[in-house]
């Protein structure tokens, strides 16, 4: 099974833009490996959109890598990839044109998926731009899933309509992996508070099989690169990362790896968060509390082992008491029930808690706790 805990990974497009080859992606296969992420779960390496000739071949129809970026085709690039022990990731789109004026494969879906098998692609993420106005939407993501399934290849598939058609209702059932369910990121705490606030009322769509994604990471990016914006702070991209985990929203490293410090990576491979977003059982959390229009939240992810995440997020640009009551997640004070907790960021205990989390949060910062039940 595809897709049985949120896919992880690596995708050009946040970081490079335009500007991908042969080269960078060797590069970064090699730094997934050395520095550890491939063995903390990012098993995908995406290329994203723009790796292709502006024009189809004109004699096959098909498809054809740019032949300056990759000089070598894409077969050698995905046998890279593969020989490093990750799996290899496309981009194409379900208009007639990619965003960045690319072919798109709408009406060449089951040639374009085969050229894909042929790469040896385990992933596809599919765009949205440049439909024809009389295309169906939804009926172009069940095209390419068939498409996929008769390629004869497993290949997962990522839809990316960023959440048009109520995308939440019918894309598990068409066969999707994981679906963007947003609009593009950029490197900025607003885009980062934005997204997820957009989610909440769906998370509950999200599951083993088909992940809500709320776009790729911008931890690390500082502010330079295709997504650039004006960039976060190490706070702002430590909220960001475990807001994306609590919601179980698929993990694809935006920053440049092979220029990545220790503190993104050490945040990317924090085991307590990667735990909390792979938990087998994939429960979207629940929104204990919503203050101000999502600007401070109260949040609880049910996970597998009696073990809980326990988040206060203070989006807002001040700083706040929070106060989450037990009783709010089913634990009165009668229950003689509390919980212990162990900051998921430093691994340190913190005692028992019971009836009450209350802790000042800076702005844009977050608490976050891996927590089991125990007598008190
Ligand atoms: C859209 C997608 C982005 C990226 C670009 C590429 O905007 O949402 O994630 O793939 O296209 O052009």
């Amino acid at each position: 099974m595809l897709s049985r805990t949120p896919p992880m990974g690596f995708n050009t497009w946040n970081t490079f833009g335009e500007n991908i080859n042969d080269e960078m992606i060797r590069q970064t296969a090699d730094k997934m490996v050395e520095l550890g992420l491939r063995d903390a779960g990012y098993e995908y390496l995406v290329i994203d959109d723009c790796w292709s000739e502006k024009e189809r071949d004109e004699a096959t129809g098909k498809i054809i890598p740019d032949h300056v970026k990759f000089p070598n085709g894409m077969k050698a690039v995905s046998d890279y990839v593969h020989s490093k022990g990750l799996k290899f990731g496309m981009y194409s789109c379900a208009g007639v044109r990619t965003c960045a004026d690319y072919p798109g494969s709408f009406d060449h879906e089951f040639l374009d998926a085969r050229t894909f098998a042929e790469y040896g692609a385990d992933f596809l993420k599919y765009d949205f731009c440049n439909k024809p106005e009389y295309a169906d939407g939804p009926l172009l993501y069940k095209r390419m899933s068939m498409a996929l399934k008769s390629c004869g290849r497993e290949i997962l598939f990522s839809a990316c309509n960023w959440g048009c058609d109520e995308v939440n209702t019918w894309i598990r059932s068409v066969g999707a992996h994981m679906y963007r369910s947003t609009g593009d990121i950029n490197d900025s705490f607003r885009s980062v508070r934005d997204l997820f606030i957009s989610q909440l009322d769906h998370y509950a769509y999200s599951a083993p099989g088909c992940f809500n994604d709320i776009d790729m990471l911008i931890a690390g990016m500082y502010a330079e690169g295709n997504v650039g914006a004006g960039g976060c702070t190490d706070t702002e991209y430590k909220t960001h990362f475990a807001l994306w985990c609590i919601a179980s929203s698929p993990l694809m490293i935006g920053c440049d790896i092979r220029k990545i410090n220790d503190t993104t990576l050490n945040l990317l491979k924090n085991k307590n968060l990667i735990r909390i977003n792979q938990d087998e059982e994939g429960r979207p959390p629940m929104i204990v509390f919503n203050h101000d229009e999502g600007r401070r939240l109260g949040l609880v992810k049910v996970l597998s082992d009696n073990e809980f995440a326990v988040m206060l997020a203070n989006l807002s640009d001040s700083p706040c008491g929070m106060h989450m009551w037990l009783e709010d997640i089913g634990l009165p004070a009668a229950a003689g029930k509390g919980l212990r907790l162990k900051d998921a960021f430093t691994d340190e205990d913190r005692g028992v808690i019971k009836e009450k989390l209350c802790q000042e949060v800076a702005p844009h910062d977050c608490a976050l706790y891996l927590a089991k039940l125990a007598d008190v």
